[in-house]
């Protein structure tokens, strides 16, 4: 019964979506998995295990919907000050489910990329992910960024220290060096900006993450813990997007 009922909510939300009017772009905060263990009674990594099949969910809802890029936070730069233990079960959990899913991912036409700082990764670990990845770098479908050892600021100082050289060596001009000469610069390279922010478990802020491109996108809120967001929510969250009035300054 609960199965058809949630089902029929899904078919409502996707016939209220306007694919006219889709976001290019949606950035997801995945929060609230430690919260979720502890309201199960359990340990914070059964969270996290729980949070990958909400990540499935929303990756399998943006390919129906026809959505261009979807970008998770999977780990933070911030993150490493965590108790070993859990540093170390996200870190496998990560390489595990790409392991699992790189497939059957490359099947629905997904390129898979990882954004964020090599800083304190293993070289192994570096090159496990990029091999998995590399795997479905000839699709053309959704774009599916994974930010893992991603901070925002150090994204934007990275772009600092590549631009400097260029600048000494006269490739870019002092003078004229613009906002598109950062952009390029940032992990993001080449990518829309967010339309939509999504972050669930009710904190609202924005954590480092995605900071420089998110200027002007639109920032979605829910309480739902990130183990218990699904497709309905995910589409819920679009379908209140659309609703919302751009200005980008303007009037
Ligand atoms: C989000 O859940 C997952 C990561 C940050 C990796 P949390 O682990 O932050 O869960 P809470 O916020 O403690 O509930
Ligand atoms: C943000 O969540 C990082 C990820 C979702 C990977 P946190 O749970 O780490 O953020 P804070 O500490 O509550 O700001
Ligand atoms: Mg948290």
């Amino acid at each position: 019964m609960f199965f058809f009922r949630k089902k029929s909510e899904i078919e409502k939300y996707k016939k209220l979506i306007n694919s006219k009017k889709l976001p290019n772009h949606i950035a997801v905060i995945m929060d609230g998995n430690g919260r979720w263990a502890k309201k199960q009674g359990a340990g914070r990594l059964y969270g996290h295990r729980n949070g990958v099949e909400s990540v499935r969910a929303i990756v399998e809802a943006s390919v129906e919907i026809g959505l261009k890029y979807l970008t998770i936070y999977a780990f933070s730069t911030e993150n490493w000050s965590r108790p070993e233990d859990e540093v170390k079960g996200l870190l496998k959990l990560i390489l595990d489910s790409l392991v699992n899913e790189i497939d059957q991912m490359s099947k629905n036409n997904i390129v898979v990329r990882f954004i964020g700082t090599n800083k304190n990764l293993s070289p192994e670990y570096q090159e496990k992910i990029h091999r998995e990845c590399e795997k479905s770098w000839n699709n053309t479908g959704l774009n599916f960024n994974i930010a893992m050892n991603y901070g925002g600021r150090l994204e934007i100082l990275e772009a600092v220290k590549k631009i400097m050289p260029l600048i000494k060596s006269g490739e870019i001009n002092e003078e004229n060096i613009c906002e598109k000469d950062i952009e390029q610069y940032l992990y993001t390279a080449g990518m829309p900006d967010p339309d939509l922010m999504i972050r669930t478990s009710g904190e609202m802020r924005l954590s480092n993450y995605l900071i420089w491109q998110s200027a002007y996108t639109e920032l979605y809120f829910t309480n739902i813990l990130w183990p218990d967001f699904k497709k309905e929510a995910f589409l819920k969250a679009i379908v209140d997007f659309q609703k919302r009035n751009r200005r980008f300054g303007g009037i």
